[in-house]
């Protein structure tokens, strides 16, 4: 067996027709899109073409789409330049307790800058209570900001319901697709969004470009100044290579044969661990779960442990989200659904992609077993 890589909510492999596609931009049409010659036309246009194919994915007008660097710019963008394009109308933005590091972080941040962020609760599932973000609109709130798909425990959030009550409200919305991106569908009319964050390399595309929608009318500010790129929001030479491979994942990742493959899979993962004796799972179990996540408590255990002795059997798994697996802190997100230090602690998250086998999975629950008993036999706990 070769590597077995169920570390997928970090990154994808990409998908060799997305390297196909991309491989003529970075050799013979190499040009910078705001060349007014062939070359430099021929790089508009591609980017153009890929970015109708992402607006329509989200059923977005073309225009709304903005390309950025990725997921983390993306979150930063939607909150710093609405928080302070729209500070006059009130300081106050809205998250729940399970965002990414770099919806956190940056709202940590804007807190030190005089923004007031309210971090909702939420549910031993992960899922927010629409009354709760209902009850925490006052009259200076400018953004909620919810994640779609959650990067731990697979949570997918009901957002046309979070998005009416924002609606009624007259607060902009924003939520973090990059987990849910074509495996859950997005439409930014049906659930009233005003930002929306995508990424390309979780969805088997390049690793540095993502999009930003922005739905026409919004009030926001440029962040990044410079020759006034991306209509005049986000100045940078355009990463077309990135361009064309992100929109060409979009259109392979696009299918429902895929979310239902990943989903038996899952579900065939899910059912092989939990037999396993003392193991719990994190997050919620069915159609409201990301279609390639699967997160578990073991009791007694240090999920480091686990994930060390299943790299040695030629197995990835994660503890967390890659970006916050450089801390030893226990994640935040298990801590928001109830978990203790410790029970955060002992879990670890395994995810698939559309290219993972029946086999890959055989093979995991061939030596998961035992490497579990081994460490409960030598746990202090
Ligand atoms: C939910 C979520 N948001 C944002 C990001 C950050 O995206 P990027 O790696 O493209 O900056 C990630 C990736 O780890 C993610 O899972």
């Amino acid at each position: 067996m070769n590597y077995i890589y169920l570390d997928n909510a970090a990154t994808t492999p990409v998908d060799p027709k997305v390297l196909k596609a991309m491989m003529p931009y970075y050799t013979e049409k190499y040009g910078n899109a705001s060349s007014g010659h062939t070359k430099g036309r021929e790089a508009k246009d591609a980017m153009e073409r890929a970015r109708k194919v992402i607006a329509r994915s989200i059923g977005a007008k073309t225009e709304e789409i903005i390309f950025t660097s990725g997921g983390t710019e993306s979150n930063n963008m939607a909150l710093k330049s609405i928080a302070f394009e729209n500070k006059n109308k009130g300081n106050h933005i809205i998250v729940s307790k399970i965002e990414h590091d770099c919806v956190v972080n940056a709202c940590k941040w804007l807190e030190k800058q005089g923004f007031k962020v309210t971090y909702l609760d939420v549910n031993e599932n992960g899922f927010v209570r629409v009354e709760d973000l209902e009850k925490a609109i006052t009259k200076d709130t400018l953004l909620v900001s919810i994640i779609h798909g959650n990067n731990e425990i697979g949570t997918i959030q009901d957002l046309k319901k979070l998005g009416e009550v924002c609606k009624k409200h007259n607060v902009l919305f924003h939520t973090d697709t990059c987990q849910s991106y074509t495996k859950v569908d997005i439409n930014v009319n049906k659930m009233n969004l005003d930002l929306v964050t995508l990424n390309a390399h979780k969805i088997h595309g390049p690793k540095g470009i993502g999009a930003l929608y922005i739905r026409n009318g919004t009030n926001i500010k440029a962040w990044q100044h410079g020759g006034g790129h991306e209509r005049n929001l986000r100045s940078g030479t355009e990463n077309i290579h990135g361009i064309v491979g992100f929109a060409e994942a979009v259109k392979q990742g696009m299918s429902g044969k895929h979310v239902r493959y990943m989903t038996q899979l899952r579900d065939k993962l899910i059912k092989g661990v939990l037999e396993i004796p003392e193991v719990e799972l994190n997050g919620p179990v069915g159609d409201k779960r990301l279609c390639n996540n699967a997160n578990f408590y073991f009791k007694r255990i240090e999920g480091e442990a686990i994930g060390g002795y299943l790299d040695l059997k030629g197995i990835a798994s994660s503890t967390g989200s890659a970006c916050s697996a450089h801390t030893l802190e226990p994640s935040h997100v298990l801590l928001a659904i109830g978990r203790s230090k410790e029970q955060a602690n002992g879990s670890i998250r395994l995810s698939i992609s559309r290219f993972t086998t029946e086999q890959e999975i055989d093979y995991l629950m061939k030596h998961l077993p035992g490497i579990i008993k081994k460490l409960r036999l030598i746990s202090p706990l």
